[in-house]
């Protein structure tokens, strides 16, 4: 069946960073390089990739480094031309095919995700759309975890939720579903619930950041009333969806990295800086080089 095709890509990027504190207290936590590039700039080109042109950003205070990174730099641009760098000139003026359109709105209360969320209505309408949290890293291989589920959106539509396995303590850290499997890869949500403790988490699978949603989504974001942290919690509204459209989990193929936290953020840049075009070769070489007592903890 021909579904209404996900032309509308939302990124919540107004949360505090407080994990990453120094270093996010001037500069959203989006904007943190692993390598050469802001994680914003990952998830973007993971939405462009995936045929996705309209890009919409919520932002919060810090509000103008994620545009300024979007926009045209004529300054730099002049600069880079007047001392004939074609390389560097050609890579900040295509982060984005012309094709992409920007669209920034302002949250301005961090009132939780499924309030930034819903701060993108008026700009998405009646249309299914993606959500992606760009702190969570996802190396899809072949193809992205957002053209995946774009795949199983052809097949399934409703609202899609991409999980993971976590394991032990971790999954009170997130929203968690209790399933019937459909596929292999593709279960049917019967529950969601945010931060749930671990004995009482309906499942091992925790979702990460990549949803597709249905516009229904807006109507419960509307109604429901502050849940988990006192935030108003996309969960929450996905939950009161279930029964009435369905829901799916989908079990993505890559390796995800939690670049929300500190230890997960350190591992995304040792996988992207060895498999970086330029520097792969010498950072593997120089990784061999430290022996175990560099290892060590001092
Ligand atoms: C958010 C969502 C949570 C999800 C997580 C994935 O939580 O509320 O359901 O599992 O992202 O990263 P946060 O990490 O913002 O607390």
């Amino acid at each position: 069946m021909q579904r209404n095709r996900v032309k509308k890509a939302v990124f919540p990027v107004a949360g505090l960073g407080t994990r990453f504190l120094p270093a996010t207290k001037a500069s959203p936590k989006e904007m943190l390089p692993v390598v050469d590039k802001p994680l914003i700039q990952y998830a973007a080109e993971e939405v462009v990739g995936a045929g996705v042109d309209v890009l919409v950003f919520i932002n919060g205070r810090n509000k103008a480094a994620i545009p300024n990174h979007f926009d045209k730099a004529f300054e730099l641009e002049a600069i880079l031309e007047a001392k004939g760098n074609k390389k560097l000139l050609h890579l900040v003026r295509t982060l984005l095919p012309p094709s992409a359109t920007c669209v920034y709105l302002r949250q301005a209360e961090a009132l939780g995700l499924g309030h930034a969320v819903l701060c993108a209505a008026p700009v998405v309408g009646e249309e299914p759309f993606a959500v992606l949290l760009a702190d969570d890293l996802i190396d899809g291989g072949e193809a992205s975890v957002l053209e995946q589920m774009l795949r199983v959106y052809d097949r399934h539509g409703g609202t899609i939720v991409a999980v993971e396995e976590v394991s032990g303590q971790e999954i009170e850290r997130y929203g968690v579903v209790a399933v019937q499997p459909v596929t292999e890869q593709v279960f049917k949500v019967t529950r969601i619930v945010e931060k749930p403790k671990m004995e009482d988490a309906p499942s091992n699978l925790g979702v990460v950041g990549r949803y597709i949603l249905s516009p229904t989504i807006f109507r419960k974001l509307a109604t429901i009333q502050p849940g988990s942290g006192g935030e108003l919690q996309l969960t929450d509204a996905i939950a009161a969806l279930i029964g009435e459209e369905d829901v799916w989990a989908y079990r993505f193929d890559g390796r995800r990295y939690d670049c929300g936290n500190k230890l997960g953020y350190l591992q995304a840049t040792v996988a992207y800086g060895l498999k970086h075009a330029e520097l792969g070769g010498e950072f593997a070489a120089y990784l061999r080089t430290l022996d175990s007592s560099q290892l060590q903890q001092p």
